[in-house]
């Protein structure tokens, strides 16, 4: 039987040749979306460290891991066209700060436990000056901001989980592109997938602050700020996967 290895290799790769056609439409969306919703979770549970190894850690691990405020991360496949991560969230309540990812269209895949997303739209018009519905297929001329400050409309908030219902879920490259992520389990982990690769990302903060519950659709201005102290990341052990060579006749 194929190794856990070889069935994330065949995944990414099939993923990576989607990448390399992809043009933002929705059935190009679809299309990678649907490879990636139905990869077995189980396979990806298989590289963590397992219920076995956490119930016989000692006391004075399971102290250290319980009071430490980091996230894990780990890269998993980069090329030209894609991007693939991984995130652990050890405790329930951790969150990922309110970021986006610019001109990128990216995939969220909960494998174990679960979280929330909450996201935003980017307000864009077009050139008579009419609000640009997002629901339909857009060109998107201009290089997505980087600006001061933002307008957003409220897309509210999904749950993603690993045990039933939907665990996964497509941010676009002006729908839902700005959002938090809020662990609700401890040992929750996620991989995003992103299309094209880009290496910017941008934090924010809503102004003025929300202090209440903002009803889904509502416009609100984000600042842009600089990363969070408090948002710190540290080194998942995780395979990573060398970029393919399409075209190039391997020998194996
Ligand atoms: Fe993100």
């Amino acid at each position: 039987m194929d190794s856990p290895l070889r069935h994330l290799q065949m995944m990414l790769r099939n993923m990576a040749l989607l990448a390399q056609e992809f043009d933002g439409s929705h059935r190009s969306i679809n299309v990678i979306h649907t490879l990636i919703d139905n990869f077995d979770s189980r396979i990806l549970q298989q590289f963590l460290p397992g219920t076995f190894s956490r119930a016989f850690s000692s006391v004075f691990d399971i102290a250290k891991e319980s009071s430490a405020p980091v996230i894990k991360y780990s890269d998993v496949y980069k090329d030209d066209y894609c991007h693939v991560n991984v995130f652990g969230l050890l405790r329930a309540g951790q969150r990922i700060p309110l970021h986006d990812h610019p001109d990128q269209h990216a995939i969220m895949k909960v494998f174990q436990g679960s979280l929330k997303v909450r996201s935003y739209s980017i307000v864009e018009y077009d050139e008579n000056g009419t609000e640009l519905n997002l629901d339909e297929e857009h060109m998107f001329h201009s290089r997505y901001p980087p600006q001061d400050s933002i307008l957003v409309r409220y897309e509210g908030e999904t749950v993603l989980s690993s045990r039933g219902g939907q665990h996964s879920a497509w941010l676009g490259e002006r729908k839902g592109n700005l959002h938090e992520v809020i662990c609700l389990e401890p040992h929750t982990y996620f991989c995003d997938f992103f299309f094209p690769n880009s290496p910017y990302c941008y934090y924010y903060r809503p102004d003025p602050s929300i202090t209440e519950q903002l009803a889904v659709g509502s416009p609100i201005v984000m600042q842009r700020i600089h990363c969070p102290s408090d948002f710190i990341t540290e080194k998942l052990d995780f395979p990573s996967v060398p970029a393919f060579r399409f075209g190039v006749v391997d020998s194996d």
